[in-house]
């Protein structure tokens, strides 16, 4: 059976990050996405209500599945027996970044955990959840970058109605 992770931030989960667990979840038998507890971040949305709307917005995917983790990536890919992490590419400026991060799994890990890459479809090549966040904070309309349900948890954070 094919697994693989698709590790991330998700604070929130955004169109991007849908499209591409979509098409993970197509090459992949078992995709699991999890939402890494990050203590030098102070995240929106914590960790236990990531994974909630995670498992709400991928809850049509038979296989795909939500978790979270703490630590290195390596050591919990190993626990899971995973051998491919999943990440998005937006722009080239993620290029940099993401080979770094890739190399370093693959090393620290003996070549145990590869890193699979999927372009993100060009309609969200600029979304990041952080500018989601921005233009939420001053009430803008998140409506294409977020489902409707996740809007309306970012505005409430926001304290917006
Ligand atoms: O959504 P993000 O914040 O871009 O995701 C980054 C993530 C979670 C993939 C990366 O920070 C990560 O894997 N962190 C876990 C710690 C780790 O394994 N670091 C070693 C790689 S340099």
């Amino acid at each position: 059976m094919k697994a693989a992770i698709y590790p991330g931030s998700f604070d929130p989960v955004t169109y991007g990050h849908l499209d591409v667990i979509h098409r993970a979840a197509e090459i992949f038998d078992e995709l699991t996405v999890s939402v890494l507890n990050n203590q030098l971040k102070t995240p929106l949305f914590s960790v236990e209500e990531r994974v909630k709307i995670l498992e709400e917005a991928t809850k049509d995917i038979p296989n795909v599945k939500v978790d979270s983790f703490s630590g290195l990536l390596i050591d919990y890919a190993k626990k899971k027996g995973v051998h491919v992490a999943i990440r998005g590419l937006r722009a080239i400026t993620d290029f940099e970044y993401e080979l770094q991060i890739a190399q370093t799994n693959k090393l620290l890990s003996k070549g145990e955990l590869d890193t699979v890459f999927l372009t993100t479809s060009l309609e969200y090549a600029y979304l990041s959840s952080s500018s989601v966040k921005e233009i939420a904070s001053f009430h803008g309309d998140i409506s294409m970058c977020v489902p409707e349900f996740v809007a309306h948890l970012i505005y409430e954070k926001y304290g917006h109605r």
